[in-house]
């Protein structure tokens, strides 16, 4: 490919501008990254040869090549405020009712609802339509000059996408680190000895903030608009929900759960909604915000000192807060995997009271340096473990000491190992450990694996204390004697146990596989390995070719199944569990059929707010579906998220049937 005259070069450079904003901000993607690769390289081989021809807004410009001595203030046009906070439904209607007396009227307003991102504001400058200044909120009044950062980001238009655009155009909004992206800088960070990051909010923060915008450049972030400064008298709008559809048309990302809702119980709803999606996004969020929609009712309401009267946060419960550590526990965990454990003063973090938090591993204890005693903040996101933020150092006591990690195990007592490139420290002792008997046993029968009724963690511990089981095979031997002879267990509930041990007997492959506990051997590789193996025996036999060509076994997988079949004691575990009678329906040949998906083309597009592209794609085939990335006659199915563009237009025009995330969500519940 090769450039010949500045109107190619004109035309290139908004061809690139196009397909970066539909991979950025619609996640919708029209050409594959080499070609996307290959068009920029000729873009640059251009530009070489005739730097005199340069555009402001050329894909090329977004990474200034010399870092700042630093940043210049800047005064903002319009300043940047902040907002009210609510933390109740009763303060929630104190606003609302506020909003109607400042309007004269008693009817439902309504409400444009957002989640209030958890980052850094920024307000960007667009002047004739190009980018020419971008400013960090700062005191509301000046902040810094961050415009050759925020050039980097590629959710940030260099130019309006638009024919006709306002004269000025200051549009602000969020700067956030995608989680995913924060934990993939973090692993990448630590390797190369840079700075970690506590959370993705300090990562935004930290990333804005550097001086050499070639590293701004290197970190994951993303822009959210969510409102506008200074406009010229042109950009004239009724409405907020209008002026984030302009700015969605000029190129922006908007919030995917942004929506219009109406009086209190709308917006109650809405923060209902998100509170349950929250663990689930890909960003992190404290709350969500309620704007009044019209804006001439935003007008007659005005502002108060530093926010405005038509708009207010709503906030969740706080998820960080400090508390002291009263000791430090190391657990055994399945696979022999010490974890170190914080047990602390009971604490809310969230609405809910914790009193341990995981320390992660002995490098993590190092970096962090906790110490019993400490004053720490802790953190708990969503439905993950709490964990130890950081400490405060001020208040340490003076007698404190550094934590050492156990040399043996604190169950078995045998030597522990750390395996090379491992953070993690392990108990080798396997089965012969009681901690891993009973977290493997308590796995077997969890509920996605055998599905055991009546045999909760509290009773497998029983039962391996009192010697009635060493493996998950002996569970089939117990007698009613032995199991009611144990504390607390009355003779119905002994029957139960029994009753649930010999009903789970007649299960599936695919738990039966799960239950074994093989390493990085979840649900979904189970499920591959059954349908692939249709039984134990050629499991067991399966060499690493076999294992590698299943989609998502790869050679860590494969190496992990391969070591576990080598054990002899596995075996034998697995041939006293079939001789117990465990059985399964047959897997018939071929059993891909009976999936809802087999053998149908499937196209995944637009934002998924209940899981990441990738588990999407995993839930596809795990239903028989091949995935491909363009609509075609031969596409089967279109998986539709939010903002779907113009694969759905595709779809509808060839006549492809299309359906909701809702719908991926509700067929997979259906595989377990
Ligand atoms: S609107 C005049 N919308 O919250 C209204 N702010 O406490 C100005 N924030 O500094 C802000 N998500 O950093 C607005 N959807 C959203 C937001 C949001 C996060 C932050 C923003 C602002 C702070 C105000």
């Amino acid at each position: 490919m090769r450039i010949n005259s500045l109107a190619e070069y004109l035309a290139q450079v908004d061809t690139l501008n196009h397909h970066a904003h539909r991979y950025y901000v619609l996640d919708d993607p029209e050409i594959s990254d080499a070609e996307y690769d290959q068009a920029y390289q000729a873009l640059l081989q251009y530009e070489t040869e005739f730097p005199e021809s340069i555009v402001p807004n050329s894909p090329t410009q977004r990474v200034a090549d010399q870092p700042l001595s630093h940043f210049e203030s800047v005064a903002h046009a319009l300043p940047m405020l902040s907002l009210g906070n609510v933390f109740s439904e009763d303060e929630l209607m104190a606003f609302d009712a506020r909003v109607q007396k400042g309007l004269s009227v008693h009817e439902q307003i309504n409400y444009a609802a957002e989640p209030k991102l958890d980052g850094l504001a920024v307000s960007i400058r667009y002047e004739k339509g190009l980018l020419v200044q971008a400013a960090t909120r700062g005191d509301g009044q000046k902040g810094e000059n961050i415009t050759a950062n925020v050039k980097t980001m590629a959710t940030v238009p260099l130019k309006l996408t638009a024919k006709q655009v306002p004269d000025v155009l200051e549009v602000r909004g969020e700067v956030v680190m995608l989680r995913k992206g924060f934990h993939e800088y973090n692993a990448w960070a630590e390797k190369n000895g840079e700075k970690v990051f506590a959370n993705p909010r300090n990562a935004a923060a930290g990333s804005l903030r550097q001086l050499d915008p070639r590293k701004t450049a290197q970190r994951p972030l993303s822009f959210f608009a969510y409102s506008v400064g200074e406009v010229s008298t042109s950009f004239q709008l009724k409405k907020h929900s209008d002026v984030m559809s302009q700015l969605r048309e000029f190129g922006f990302q908007i919030n995917h759960l942004n929506q219009v809702v109406q009086g209190v119980s709308g917006c109650m709803a809405f923060y209902q909604k998100v509170g349950h999606l929250r663990a689930a996004l890909d960003f992190d969020i404290d709350g969500v915000v309620y704007k009044v929609d019209d804006l001439s009712q935003q007008e007659t309401l005005g502002f108060v000192t530093k926010a405005p009267r038509w708009a207010t946060a709503h906030k969740f419960p706080a998820e960080e807060a400090t508390t002291v550590i009263e000791a430090i526990d190391v657990q055994v965990g399945r696979t022999g995997s010490i974890t170190p454990v914080a047990r602390l003063k009971a604490v809310t973090v969230g609405g809910v009271s914790i009193t341990n938090a995981t320390l992660h591993n002995e490098d993590e204890i190092r970096r962090k340096d906790v110490r019993v005693g400490d004053t720490v903040f802790v953190r708990r996101a969503g439905d993950v473990i709490p964990e130890v933020v950081k400490v405060v150092l001020s208040k340490r006591p003076e007698d404190s000491e550094t934590f050492e990690m156990p040399s043996q195990c604190p169950v078995c007592d045998s030597q522990l190992f750390k395996a090379e490139g491992e953070a993690v420290l392990r108990c080798l002792n396997g089965l012969n450990c009681d901690a891993q008997r009973k977290e493997s046993i308590k796995h077997f029968s969890s509920r996605k694996g055998m599905d055991i009724d009546g045999l909760g963690d509290k009773l497998v511990e029983q039962l391996v204390d009192a010697g009635l089981i060493k493996t998950p095979a002996d569970l089939y031997h117990l007698k009613e004697a032995q199991v009611s002879g144990l504390e607390r267990m009355a003779q119905k509930s002994a029957q139960n146990l029994l009753n649930g041990i010999e009903q789970s007997k007649q299960n599936t492959l695919p738990r039966f596989i799960y239950s074994l506990g093989i390493r990085e051997v979840g649900e979904a590789t189970a499920l591959t390995l059954a349908n692939a193996f249709k039984g134990m025996e050629a499991l067991i036999k399966a060499d690493e070719a076999a294992l590698v060509a299943l989609p998502d076994v790869g050679e860590v997988v494969a190496a992990r199944i391969l070591h576990y079949f080598k054990q002899e004691n596995n075996l034998q575990v697995i041939q006293a569990l079939l001789d117990a009678g465990i059985t399964w329906p047959e897997i018939e040949a071929p059993v891909e059929s009976e999936l809802t998906l087999s053998g149908k083309t499937v196209v995944l597009t637009g934002k998924l707010s209940q899981m990441t592209r990738s588990e999407a794609k995993n839930a596809l085939q795990a239903l028989g579906a091949k995935v491909t990335g363009s609509v075609s006659a031969k596409t089967d199915l279109l998986v539709a998220g939010e903002n779907a563009g113009s694969k759905l237009a595709k779809a509808q025009d060839l006549g492809v049937e299309v359906v909701d995330e809702q719908w991926l969500v509700d067929q997979s519940k259906l595989l377990r």
